[in-house]
This record gives C-alpha cells, sequence and structure tokens, in this order.
C-alpha cells in the first residue's frame, strides 16, 4: 500500500486452532486465545484507530471492542487519542440492541456501515444513540467506499476482527495489508466450523499469496504467525 492510499492500513487478526477454525461448529465465539494472546489482542487494538467487524459477529456476540488494560488506554490518551479505538460494524441489516456491548461499552465512538436493508426506523435510532451510520449499497456493503470514508475520518490503522465472510470479502477485493494468525495447540474440525476466510471461495490460481513476516513459538503451545498480503498489480 502506498503512503497516498486512500484507505487505511488494514491487518486482520485471528485466533484459529491447528486446523484452522475460527470457533467451533455451535458458532458461539469460542475462546481459542491463551491468556498471553489476549494481551497481545489488546495491544493490537490499543495501537490502531479502530476495530472493525463484520454482521454476524457484531449481532451474535455483540462484542464490546474495548481495550481492556487501564495503562494501554492511558498511553493512548497520554498521545491525545481516545481511550479506545473507534468501533466499526459492517451489516447488511443493523439489528443492534443500544443496551448492548458494542453500543455501550465505551467511552468510544461507534460508525457502522449497512445497507438501504436497514430499516430508516432503525437508523434513526442507531444515531440518535450517538453512532455515525453510512449507508452503501443495496445488496452488499461497499468496502471500498468503506475504507475511504473511515481513511477520511482519521483512520490510518484498521484492525479487522472477524468473521469468516468479512475476511474473506476484504481479502478477496485486495483490502488487506497483514493477516496475523494465533494457532492454538487444538482441533475443532465440523465441516461448518468457520474458517480464517470463508465466503464462496477461490479457485487456486486466484489465491491470495502471502510472505511470511514472522514465526513465534510460544511456551503456551501457540503459534503467531504473521503475514503480508501480496499486492496483485
Ligand atoms: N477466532 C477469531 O479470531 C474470531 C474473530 C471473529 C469472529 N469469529 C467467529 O466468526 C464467526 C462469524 O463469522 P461469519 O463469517 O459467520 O460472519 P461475519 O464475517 O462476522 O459477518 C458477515 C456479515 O457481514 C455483513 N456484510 C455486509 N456486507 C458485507 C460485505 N460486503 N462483505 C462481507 N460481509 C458483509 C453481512 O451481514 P448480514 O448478516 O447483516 O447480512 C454478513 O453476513 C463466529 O463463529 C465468530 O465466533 C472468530
Amino acid at each position: 500500500m502506498s503512503a497516498a492510499s486512500d484507505r487505511p492500513f488494514v491487518f486482520i487478526n485471528v485466533a484459529a486452532t491447528a486446523d484452522g477454525k475460527i470457533d467451533t461448529y455451535r458458532r458461539g465465539g469460542a475462546t481459542i486465545s491463551s491468556a498471553r494472546d489476549k494481551q497481545r489482542v489488546d495491544r493490537l487494538r490499543a495501537e490502531s484507530d479502530a476495530v472493525m467487524v463484520g454482521g454476524r459477529t457484531l449481532h451474535d456476540e455483540d462484542p464490546d471492542l474495548t481495550v481492556k488494560s487501564a495503562s494501554l488506554r492511558e498511553e493512548r490518551q497520554q498521545k491525545g487519542l481516545a481511550a479506545n479505538p473507534l468501533k466499526v460494524g459492517v451489516a447488511t441489516r443493523l439489528l443492534l440492541s443500544l443496551g448492548g456491548r458494542f453500543m455501550s461499552a465505551g467511552p468510544a465512538k461507534a460508525m457502522l456501515f449497512t445497507t438501504s436493508q436497514t430499516p430508516e426506523q432503525q437508523l434513526e435510532t442507531i444515531r440518535a444513540a450517538g453512532a455515525e451510520v453510512h449507508v452503501l449499497g443495496d445488496q452488499r456493503v461497499d468496502l471500498h467506499r468503506a475504507f475511504v470514508i473511515l481513511k477520511k475520518a482519521g483512520v490510518e490503522r484498521l484492525m479487522v476482527e472477524g468473521g469468516a465472510t468479512l475476511n474473506f470479502e476484504i481479502l478477496r477485493l485486495g483490502l488487506v495489508d497483514e493477516v496475523t494468525i494465533f494457532m492454538a495447540p487444538r482441533i475443532f474440525g465440523g465441516e461448518s466450523s468457520p474458517t480464517l476466510a470463508g465466503g464462496a471461495g477461490l479457485e487456486a490460481e486466484a489465491a491470495v499469496r502471502l510472505d511470511l513476516l514472522d514465526c513465534e513459538r510460544w511456551e503456551d503451545g501457540g503459534v503467531l504467525l504473521r503475514y503480508r498480503v501480496q499486492r496483485r498489480d
């Protein structure tokens, strides 16, 4: 990505099992990260301007997406930043509960990208609760436009925390710079268990190609992998 890019630097972070699953077949948000990995993820959030999730993760798990460590929040504030990064959600049809963690945990600003399938009343309710909402498309959210809007809002570094469908879509569209995977020493199996990238899939010749930047072996049995996504142009 060039310095003059019209989108932020984008990285995906996932916790996966050794068989590449990011949840069990129950899709209830199973814990995969070790204690050390949770601290690493907290730091990644603290170092990001915004943290994004896809619609199913948003609605089913209602993540708070805040920085858990008080000292990391203080570090941000000492740099003149908000205590927490901007929370970002992408959903075809928003069904958010205003009292839920995504909307209420903070203090943090929230930005949502949706389509014209979200009823006007719901848009108004969410806006009245303080979130910025952008309607970008009729069937699916136009993610190129969403990323341009984020950049214009001052987001230089965007952390994407899944799930599988959103990850695949932004990889397919060439909108990702790096992928970080904490691989836990366990196997979930399950044909329907989500993996790092879901969606319709790609032909082998169209694979998203990666360069390995770092590989760490941890004492908790996990492996941390950091890849750069090869540019297609
Ligand atoms: N281990 C980890 O690191 C990790 C992290 C996050 C999530 N997860 C797991 O991932 C699973 C959820 O993943 P998922 O694949 O089911 O859903 P997802 O990626 O969280 O959300 C996908 C949804 O995003 C919305 N969307 C709208 N426009 C889109 C676009 N252009 N591209 C992509 N998505 C768009 C759609 O919302 P609508 O539904 O409104 O149509 C779509 O269904 C859960 O099991 C969760 O636990 C694991």
